[in-house]
């Protein structure tokens, strides 16, 4: 891969890495990919490029989010997004299987490709086989003119500028926040009031203050980083929406600091996984104020029964009781947006951990920042 980037867009500042100067852009990239993207008249998102009439949108009866990698787990918060505010089925799939399974292609599904490079080989061979088939394909992609921007039927893009660290950090964020967008333009040509339109709107645009609010607590959180970094497997656990933010925390973590972390959905550890826990295993728990607050709470409470070490990313105002944890606190956002904000901090554990294992941060050994081999 080529990459055209200027002098000064890889400067890297004051940072000593790009995967910080990229984490810490955040608040400014995300505030300026918002601007003029959010209608208050109409409480809505205004997603011109989508190219897609309301009368067109209005017509999809379902979502196929296909992306790798950490592409497909955020692709999984925007499924969530988009079940919430559009009531219109929505899943996402690895690019890599769909691929290859001869999949079903409806008319009256919207596929949506996410990439940040726009080259990923397998995410662009999905789209083809996609639009041979038939189906109407647009994409949420960073790089602008890259293939997979090019070879869509429309799309977002996500304006995050560019990125060099292989770990991906804030063009993840911005696909995030896009899937967020989409998922309020699918809404208000359906049932979603105007009020709840304005509401998640409202909600968007805290977001750059809220992410910066995060990053402040980035030397706390550099502190427990160090603390896990020393056991050699971790565990990250979420439910329902918090569960693809379970899934990218671990995937960073693996990324960057070569340990081994497993992402489990918390209700299904009872099924299996609980056998693991003891004094040795450390479990990241995402349990955000939301209506599965108690339950959360709850497994958090079996864990540390069981003696396993407990990092906690939660809300304000939560109340763990006597529980013997770790935690990191982060801004409440509207229910269907906080997995965004609940990554945050996932980004700068992992950061952390590999700091202090000494690892080369930017360029992880195994790994290419764009995977454009099959
Ligand atoms: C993210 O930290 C990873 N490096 C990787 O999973 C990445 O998200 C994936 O390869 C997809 O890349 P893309 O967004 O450029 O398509």
């Amino acid at each position: 891969e080529t990459l055209e980037l200027s002098a000064e867009e890889l400067e890297i500042g004051g940072h000593q890495h790009f995967m910080h100067k990229e984490m810490h852009e955040q608040p400014e990239t995300v505030r300026r990919m918002l601007t003029g993207r959010l209608d208050d008249r109409f409480a809505t998102a205004r997603l011109d490029g989508l190219q897609l009439e309301p009368r067109e949108l209005r017509a999809f009866r379902r979502v196929k989010i296909l992306g790798c990698g950490s592409a497909y787990y955020v692709g999984q918060m925007g499924a969530s997004m988009i079940e919430d505010l559009a009531r219109i089925p929505a899943d996402s799939e690895a690019a890599s299987e769909f691929r290859y399974r001869n999949p079903i292609i409806e008319p009256d599904t919207l596929y949506v490709a996410v990439s940040q490079s726009g080259e990923t080989a397998d995410t662009l061979f999905a789209v083809r086989e996609i639009q041979r088939k038939g189906g109407r394909v647009v994409g949420l992609v960073n790089v602008v003119g890259s293939s997979i921007a090019r070879e869509c039927d429309g799309g977002v893009y996500l304006h995050a500028g560019p990125e060099v660290a292989v770990a991906s950090t804030k063009a993840l964020t911005h696909m995030a926040v896009g899937f967020a967008m989409l998922a309020v333009a699918l809404g208000r040509v359906r049932d979603l009031s105007f009020a709840d339109g304005q509401r998640i709107i409202n909600g968007l645009k805290q977001i750059p203050d809220q992410v910066a609010a995060v990053l402040e607590q980035e030397d706390t959180i550099a502190e427990v980083a160090k603390k896990v970094a020393a056991a050699p497997s971790l565990f990250f656990i979420g439910r329902v929406r918090g569960f693809p933010v379970a899934r990218e925390g671990a995937q960073k973590f693996k990324e960057i600091s070569y340990r081994h972390a497993e992402a489990y959905q918390t209700s299904e550890l009872k099924h299996g996984p609980l056998a693991l826990i003891s004094e040795e295993l450390p479990t990241v728990a995402i349990v955000p104020r939301d209506d599965l607050l108690e339950r959360n709470i709850g497994a958090a409470h079996e864990i540390a029964a069981r003696r396993g070490p407990l990092l906690v990313v939660t809300h304000d105002g939560v109340d763990l009781g006597e529980l013997d944890a770790a935690r990191i606190v982060v801004p409440k956002n509207e229910d269907e947006l906080d997995a965004i904000l609940l990554t945050i901090p996932l980004q700068l554990l992992a950061y952390h951990a590999a700091l202090s294992l000494g690892h080369d941060i930017d360029r992880p050994r195994n790994l290419a920042k764009s995977v454009t081999v099959e």
